[in-house]
């Protein structure tokens, strides 16, 4: 068990098979009163298995990381609720809080900074893997391969005795740089190397933005809003990418290779691409000048399997208290900015009629995290192909969290669901020539 406080073993549920045979399975219950019934012995005591597609009812793991109850819109990292890391906390400080269990003191926080600031440029000889790609490359496709590619460069993560905190740093660093530099290529601008004298978002916008001809400033409401959302986006317990980083690392596979998997399950439009998607339904809505209830009414249709893009989610069936933190800060951003954006006006229209439409609230459909967060990316300047990149850095922490937590698990097993087969029974090979 890699809990913090162990679960416990309360009571057990009574499985009557068709055949009349019973099986009394154990019922396990986490730190927040989640209950679970232990299926882990029914295939070697029963021959049953259970079948739950997108695993909608299947518990993976155990897990000390994070608390979230779609059903309150409840939603912690380590015990802190997200409202208030949001508020008080920044990046760095919840990336420890993540991997280490704990909020660092003074001193722990700022040798973790001066960690990750050392730790920022990547070998020179990755700059050359970026000209390999056409200008046009989505940035989440390059921002996987130079992930993959960085475990080229430390050979030792391969073996589990290394320095796991040294390859955390340098994984937590060096994706932002990777991430500026993918940008910087796609627009044919010169590289910006890291500078030291800047705290870890801030040094990414430096690097995203500043050219070698002009000082570039990094303006304070900028760092904050990338704190802000880069915390909300830190982790969310066993979501498709996360599950895939500690799906792939239980079979030995090093960190860098589990978070490259990771950054490629983000990618999908009904996963960490909703960011890219709503921007671009968005801009649909006003291009073709119909107004944002007719294109309601389509969803609702299911006209071309249409989707409101930035609504609803597996776990929240309340609201995303993400998503609430979200609407309120774009609000402010773009007052504090002085940027007035006709998409902000749409998505609010959009929403308001979702939220009063019989559709919606029978699914109980609600705007997810992804719904504003890419109006204040505009807003930053990111470009519409970096949002899912934007995600990514805000996960890293998460995934990271998760692969040690696995890996120190001693519980752990190599992951491999079972299946129903519904193929041929046993036939015949039949040659070519009697087809
Ligand atoms: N617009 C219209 N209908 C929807 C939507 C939506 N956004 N989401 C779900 N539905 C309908 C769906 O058509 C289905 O209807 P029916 O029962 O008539 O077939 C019903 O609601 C249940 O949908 P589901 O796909 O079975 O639900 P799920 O829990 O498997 O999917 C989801 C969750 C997030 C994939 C889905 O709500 C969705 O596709 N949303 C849009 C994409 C999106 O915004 N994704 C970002 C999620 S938050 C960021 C992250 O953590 O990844």
């Amino acid at each position: 068990m890699n809990s913090d406080m162990a679960a416990e073993t309360k009571g057990t549920a009574k499985l009557t098979l068709p055949s009349g045979k019973e099986s009394n399975l154990p019922v396990i219950v986490g730190s927040e009163n989640e209950s679970a019934v232990d299926i882990r012995a029914l295939r070697a005591e029963t021959g049953f298995i259970t079948l739950d597609t997108g695993y909608m009812n299947t518990g993976s793991t155990t897990s000390a990381i994070t608390y979230l109850d779609g059903e309150q819109g409840i939603l912690r990292y380590r015990g802190y609720s997200i409202e208030e890391l949001a508020e008080k906390s920044d990046f760095v400080e919840t990336s420890y809080l993540l991997i280490n269990g704990q909020l660092p003191n003074k001193q722990q926080r700022e040798a973790f900074g001066q960690q990750l600031t050392r730790h920022s440029l990547i070998h020179e000889d990755m700059h050359h893997f970026f000209n390999g790609y056409p200008q046009t490359a989505h940035p989440m496709a390059v921002l996987s391969s130079m992930v993959t590619s960085m475990s080229t460069y430390y050979p030792d993560t391969m073996d589990r005795n290394s320095d796991i905190d040294l390859h955390i740093t340098r994984i937590l660093s060096k994706v932002r740089t990777l991430a500026a530099f993918a940008y910087k290529k796609s627009i044919g601008q010169p590289l910006m190397y890291p500078k030291n004298s800047l705290k870890y978002c801030a040094n990414f916008l430096h690097m995203m933005f500043a050219v070698p001809s002009e000082e570039y400033v990094v303006s304070p409401i900028f760092e904050k809003a990338v704190n802000q959302l880069f915390i909300l986006h830190a982790d969310h317990e066993q979501n498709c990418s996360t599950s895939t980083v500690r799906m792939v690392g239980s079979s030995g596979a090093n960190l860098y290779a589990s978070i490259a998997a990771g950054v490629l399950a983000l990618w999908g439009p009904l996963h960490g691409g909703a960011n890219q998607a709503v921007i671009e339904m968005l801009e649909e809505v006003k291009a073709s000048g119909i107004d944002g209830k007719k294109f309601i009414e389509d969803v609702k249709n299911k006209k071309d399997n249409r989707r409101l893009m930035g609504f609803g989610h597996r776990v929240y069936k309340n609201f995303d208290p993400r998503a609430k933190i979200l609407k309120k800060m774009c609000d402010e951003v773009l007052t504090h900015m002085g940027v007035t954006d006709p998409l902000l006006d749409i998505a609010k229209s959009m929403e308001e009629v979702a939220l009063k439409d019989d559709y919606f609230i029978s699914k109980k459909l609600y705007p997810n995290v992804d719904f504003y967060s890419g109006i204040i990316y505009r807003a930053l300047g990111i470009p519409t192909n970096m949002f899912t990149v934007m995600f990514a850095l805000g996960r890293l922490p998460g995934w990271i969290a998760h692969w040690k937590e696995m890996v120190e698990d001693k519980d752990t097993k190599i992951g491999r669901p079972r299946q129903i087969y519904t193929g041929p029974t046993e036939r015949k090979y039949v040659p070519l020539d009697q087809r």
